[in-house]
Parts: structure tokens; C-alpha cells; sequence
């Protein structure tokens, strides 16, 4: 893992932090994003200071636009002349509500940041990844991931909640089709689906506290961020011909969605 660079996009909080601090426990060095300045500086040095050196840089920046991504690509390049093995879409939001009960307000945002913005992500990094894989390299001993952060109820259709699950049903598609491109190529693409995990996911989206809490006591105790840290390091560590390809993880009391 020491030689691999990581990008993770959603680092500032939640289970793109929770990545950072893993890998960085290991050696990765990283480029992190997210748009708070200032939560981004704070996860740059608990990540240095896990690492114990400067292992990490952020790029701050909304990743609905595509130059973001390409900043981040061109970052890992200026600092450590290196492009990167390891890309973790982590950055999203959430919108309670359904077609008929969430805010039309909200819409294109929503759809901006976790439907087109993933598709820039993707996009950008499948093609610096796609050069390491022409280049010469062993895959199985170096292997290239890209991670995307989808979720149980993109999987799962929720009456309560269908506008932001249709996102993430956008999500599993673009990713199984991108595994289905790239898999060829040597190049991991996983998809992640985490059931109720407790981050600023909720409070962010404006879900409502009492329905978390209790929901939360029902179906818990619930996930934690490092429990799906976790499961993401353990797939980066398989060697490059083994691939976990699509993880569904939920706190075990979680039956539905
Ligand atoms: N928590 C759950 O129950 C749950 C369940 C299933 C799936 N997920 C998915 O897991 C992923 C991570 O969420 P989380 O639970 O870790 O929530 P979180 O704690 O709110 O973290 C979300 C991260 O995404 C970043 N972000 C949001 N919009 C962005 C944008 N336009 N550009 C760049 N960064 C952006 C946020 O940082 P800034 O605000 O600084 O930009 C933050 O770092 C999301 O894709 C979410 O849909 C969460």
C-alpha cells in the first residue's frame, strides 16, 4: 500500500474521512477533497499526522465540476510526480423525501452533485487509468481501483425516499457499467452500498433528527464510518486479480431498505 496514491472525494467528513485515516495508517499518500476549507485542512492533518509526514494535500472544490477532478489528477502529479492507483468516490448528499414530498428546489443540485458529478469523476479518472493500465505494469502486484460510494437504497426502493435513491440507482448503473469497460483492462471498479451509517450524511440533507434517532435505536446500533473505511481498505489490500466487486454492508438489524 506504500506505493499506491490515493484520491478521495468527500474526505472533509463522514466515509471519506474515515478512507483517509485508514489508508493513511498505511502508508497511502493522498489528495483529498471536499468543499469546506476548512474541515478539508483539519482531516489534511490528522491525515499527516497519521501518516507521519505530509502524505496528504486538498484540493477544495465543488466535484460537480469537472475541472475538480482533473485538479485533483494534476495534484498527485505535481506533489508526488505519480499518477493515482486508488480512486474513492465518496462525495454525495442526501434529499429526504419523495417525488411528490422533497424539496423540487433541491433537484438539480442533488442530481448535480451525485449523478453528473460522479459521471465527471468517472470520467476523468477511468481515463488516467486507463494509461497506467497500457503502460507496462503488473496488475495483479499493482493494482488500480476506483471506489464509488453508492448505497442500500440504490439498490433497494424506498417510498420514503425515491429522489435521492434514484441517484444512487444512477450511481450503481454508471459503476457496474464502468466495471463492465474497465475490468478488462485490469482496473477494479467497486461499488459500495452501506446501509445507516452515522456521519453528517443526515444533519447535511436535513433528514429529520427524531426519525434518525429513532430509527437509529431500531435497526441499530448502526454502522460507523470506519466500518465501511474498513471494508474499502480490505479490498484495496487483495491482490490486482481479485475483485470484491460490489459490497453491500448494513448494520446487521437493518433489514430494510
Ligand atoms: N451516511 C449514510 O447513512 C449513507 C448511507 C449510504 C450511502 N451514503 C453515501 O456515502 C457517501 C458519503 O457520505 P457520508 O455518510 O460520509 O456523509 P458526510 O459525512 O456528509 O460526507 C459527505 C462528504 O461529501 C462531501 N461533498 C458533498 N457534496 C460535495 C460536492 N458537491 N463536492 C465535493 N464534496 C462534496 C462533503 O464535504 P463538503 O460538505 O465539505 O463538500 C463530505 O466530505 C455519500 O455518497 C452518501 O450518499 C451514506
Amino acid at each position: 500500500m506504500k506505493d499506491r496514491i490515493a484520491i478521495i472525494t468527500g474526505a472533509s467528513s463522514g466515509i471519506g474521512e474515515a478512507t483517509a485515516l485508514r489508508l493513511a495508517a498505511q502508508g497511502v499518500r493522498m489528495v483529498l477533497n471536499g468543499r469546506s476549507a476548512d474541515r478539508l485542512t483539519d482531516v489534511e492533518q490528522k491525515v499527516n499526522a497519521a501518516g507521519h509526514g505530509t502524505i496528504a494535500v486538498s484540493i477544495c472544490g465543488d466535484i460537480a465540476e469537472k475541472q475538480v477532478t482533473d485538479a485533483c489528477i494534476a495534484a498527485c502529479h505535481n506533489t508526488w510526480n505519480e499518477y493515482p492507483s486508488v480512486f474513492i468516490a465518496s462525495a454525495g448528499r442526501g434529499l429526504p423525501g419523495t417525488v411528490l414530498t422533497s424539496d423540487e428546489n433541491e433537484w438539480d443540485h442533488l442530481i448535480n452533485t451525485n449523478v453528473k458529478g460522479l459521471m465527471h469523476q468517472m470520467k476523468s479518472i477511468s481515463k488516467t487509468m486507463q494509461e497506467l493500465a497500457e503502460a507496462p505494469r503488473d496488475f495483479v502486484a499493482a493494482p488500480l481501483d476506483i471506489v464509488v460510494i453508492g448505497s442500500s437504497i440504490g439498490r433497494n426502493v424506498s417510498p420514503f425516499n425515491s429522489v435521492y435513491g434514484a441517484t444512487k440507482f444512477a450511481a450503481h448503473g454508471l459503476t457496474e457499467a464502468l466495471r463492465r469497460q474497465l475490468g478488462p483492462k485490469g482496473i477494479r471498479v467497486t461499488l459500495i452500498e452501506p446501509g445507516l451509517v452515522g456521519t453528517n450524511f443526515q444533519q447535511a440533507a436535513g433528514y429529520d433528527p427524531a426519525w434518525f434517532d429513532s430509527y437509529s435505536k431500531e435497526v441499530g446500533p448502526i454502522l460507523k464510518a470506519d466500518d465501511v473505511a474498513q471494508v474499502i481498505s480490505f479490498l484495496l489490500n487483495l491482490p490486482g486479480n481479485v475483485h470484491l466487486d460490489n459490497i453491500s454492508i448494513r448494520p446487521t438489524r437493518q433489514a430494510y431498505p
